[in-house]
């Protein structure tokens, strides 16, 4: 088809507002897909993303469309809707020249569309307005209208109102698509072929395939390609569109159109989002599209298998679960305490409790997680400087001239009412405030990276009663007074407990690991001593005196889920004890760590 007469677009929308609903009433209105084929084809592979709530991707999806008698093609590119990938993001939105930003006319504005249209800005996206779920009696368009207008700063007097559940309004969707987004624009003088890549992914039949968008050129059934990125070639297998969720071969793409490329290709790491794909052999003449960068964990923990014999099943999951993930970065360790395990870095949190519920679910294995960190860098009395990601890994304090932190911009959207004690959250969290407006406020605070990582989300949806919704994204490194908190049990460091903290927030960090700690351990034939020290200087002691009792005892006013746990744990007879200082410490204190203040 013409070029003229494609349209890439994405979706942009919370979790929630609708995205996967419309997008299943886009390709059944477009004929793309008949109703009862829906549910099979589409929703099908990642069920743990499924099961969450959460659409990591959708993948893509052509619809040919007629329109005042001419044929149309659009393409549907989704992007993740989570914080933790906003770099996928940025790429599927460079491969599309317009979006519909969804918006639940019952709900409003959250804060990671904020984030998302924002990008779509950055990208020079044409953005149409949808407000979603009109059907409902509580639906306020409107209203919502006014709050994009105001909060998002896009013009809303075009906003498109429908019903995906219905149907209504979804035909005038399609119809302002082909009007309002504008067809892939041609660089004539460019007839070298490169293509976007926007996403890839593991196929156990076919290796990866990469998504792409062709920018310039075109590319064909047996060519031989190479990833400018990665410096990989490979010899195309296979080029095709994705129709109704399902692959379909052809022999060439051109300019503006996007599909997929299967080319024997082993793994994710070779063809990553962003790359550029060129004919190879041109790789002195042409350069890449901007704006790639490799994906760099920002959050770190140690994974270790609960049952020590599992290491090797553990290595190998994490190899299997790499080809499909070049973010997840994992390297072997040997904790004392621990035993063998991994150290891990993620894009954010989500990330990393995928992996964690992937390892669990898919591979059969029972994971102790230690408690995420966020990488540090180290200024050295010598003048040298080094990254840390472990608190271990900080070299003593005389050789140590200054500790410098990532710093996050946070958005959190939050109603009126809720207000104070969000805000109280964020100051707790060392976060001065620097922006406020609205009745429904935008709150944003410059916040450590470290104060967010472990419950900060959980924390601001429990004190919003559910209705705040947050974002962050990495602003820079600054220096701080930051120290190692350290925890010994009978005088035995336990080294996967140590943590770099801010030296203001030291004491409550020490009582509260010291506390689960004394409540989680059971009572042995020795006495225990729990102590949290910062250097030399203890801070914070606990004492388990030496008596037989039963393990649940100390668990009242504790977590439930925790307990529950604990319990089948020990029908099961599976609970797994570590030896620290000849105490034996159940692997869920160690977890329970990670539910920090
Ligand atoms: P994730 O898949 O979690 O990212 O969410 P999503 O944005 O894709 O939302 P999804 O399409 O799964 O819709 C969320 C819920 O809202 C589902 O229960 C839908 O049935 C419902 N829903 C979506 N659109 C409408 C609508 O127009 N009207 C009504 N009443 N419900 C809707």
């Amino acid at each position: 088809s013409p070029v003229s007469q494609i349209r890439n677009f994405s979706i942009i929308a919370h979790i929630d507002h609708g995205k996967s609903t419309l997008a299943d009433r886009l390709l059944e209105m477009t004929g793309t897909v008949a109703k009862e084929d829906m549910k099979a084809q589409l929703l099908d592979n990642m069920d743990i993303e499924r099961e969450r709530g959460i659409t990591i991707k959708l993948n893509s999806a052509r619809m040919n469309v007629k329109e005042d008698g001419h044929d149309y093609v659009l393409n549907l590119i989704d992007t993740p809707g989570h914080v933790d990938f906003t770099y996928e993001v940025s790429r599927s939105l460079a491969a599309c020249e317009g979006a519909l930003l969804v918006v639940d006319a019952t709900q409003g504005v959250q804060a990671q569309t904020i984030a998302n249209v924002t990008l779509a800005m950055e990208a020079d996206l044409e953005i149409v307005p949808v407000l979603n779920k009109v059907d409902l009696p509580s639906a306020d368009p409107e209203r919502v209208c006014q709050e994009i207008e105001d909060v998002v700063g896009i013009d809303c007097s075009n906003a498109l109102f429908c019903s995906a559940k219905t149907g209504q309004g979804v035909p005038e969707i399609i119809k302002r698509i082909i009007e309002q987004v504008p067809a892939p624009s041609v660089d004539e003088t460019q007839e070298r072929m490169r293509l976007l890549v926007y996403d890839s992914f593991y196929d156990n039949y076919r290796g990866v395939i990469a998504m792409f968008r062709v920018v310039d050129g075109s590319i064909s059934k047996g060519q031989k390609i190479r990833f400018k990125a990665s410096g990989k070639e490979f010899i195309v297998e296979e080029i095709g569109i994705m129709v109704g969720g399902l692959r379909k071969p052809v022999s060439r793409l051109s300019v503006g159109e996007v599909g997929y490329v299967c080319a024997n290709i082993k793994t994710v790491g070779d063809a990553r989002v962003g790359d550029t794909i060129i004919e190879a052999g041109t790789e002195n003449e042409v350069e890449a599209l901007p704006g790639y960068t490799e994906a760099t964990p920002m959050v770190f923990c140690g994974l270790f298998p609960a049952e020590s014999g599992d290491f090797e099943n553990m290595k190998t999951a994490f190899e299997r679960l790499s080809l499909n993930d070049a973010a997840l970065f994992y390297e072997p360790e040997n904790s004392v305490a621990l035993g063998l395990g991994f150290r891990c870095g993620f894009l954010g949190v989500l990330h990393m409790e995928v992996i964690k519920d992937r390892l669990e679910r898919e591979y059969d294995l029972d994971v102790v997680v230690t408690a995420p960190s966020v990488e540090y860098q180290v200024q050295m009395s010598d003048g040298t400087e080094t990254t840390i990601q472990f608190a271990n890994m900080l070299p003593p304090p005389h050789k140590v001239a200054e500790i410098r932190e990532p710093y996050c911009l946070l958005e959190m959207i939050v109603p009126e009412e809720h207000m104070g004690p969000c805000m109280e959250l964020a100051t707790q969290r060392r976060g001065p405030r620097i922006f406020l407006t609205q009745g429904r406020a935008l709150l944003e605070y410059e916040v450590p990276m470290a104060e967010i990582i472990r419950d900060f989300f959980a924390e601001l949806k429990s004190r919003s009663r559910g209705y705040a919704s947050m974002d962050y994204r990495i602003l820079d490194y600054r220096s701080n007074d930051l120290v190692k908190l350290e925890v010994d049990i009978n005088q035995t460091t336990a080294n996967p407990l140590a943590q770099i903290v801010h030296r203001s927030r030291a004491l409550q960090f020490a009582k509260k690991i010291t506390g689960i700690l004394q409540n989680e351990i059971p009572s042995q034939q020795i006495k225990v001593i729990i102590q949290a020290r910062i250097g030399t200087h203890i801070i914070s002691s606990k004492l388990i005196k030496a008596v037989r009792k039963d393990v649940l005892a100390k668990c009242y006013g504790g977590d439930i889920t925790r307990k529950k746990k604990l319990l089948a744990k020990q029908a099961a007879g599976k609970k797994k004890m570590q030896a620290i200082g000849k105490v034996n410490v159940p692997s869920e204190a160690i977890l329970a760590e990670s539910e920090l203040p």
